[in-house]
């Protein structure tokens, strides 16, 4: 069977005004370049109640904050590892 994570990362305005854009283009990015499209099911949330500590990304249930450009791939190599 297929190992599946989801992701959401939360688009509400304090994480958008802390570059959660940026960050959301990036993991699109390396979804594709790493061919985990099937295996990674990544979408939008709304405010995850954690705006203080943003950007946030929800992974399996689980928060991760202070997701920046200079901070994301370490997080999908680590977390995505099991899937390639
Ligand atoms: S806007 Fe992202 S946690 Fe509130």
């Amino acid at each position: 069977m297929t190992t599946v994570i989801e992701m959401q990362i939360c688009l509400g305005s304090s994480c958008f005004s802390r570059g959660n854009k940026d960050v959301a283009i990036y993991i699109k990015d390396y979804l594709k370049q790493h061919h985990l499209e099937g295996k990674v099911v990544f979408k939008g949330a709304r405010c995850m109640g954690n705006c203080i500590n943003g950007p946030n990304l929800m992974i399996n249930g689980r928060i991760t904050e202070g997701v920046n450009l200079a901070v994301i791939e370490s997080i999908l190599d680590k977390e995505l590892a099991k899937l390639k």
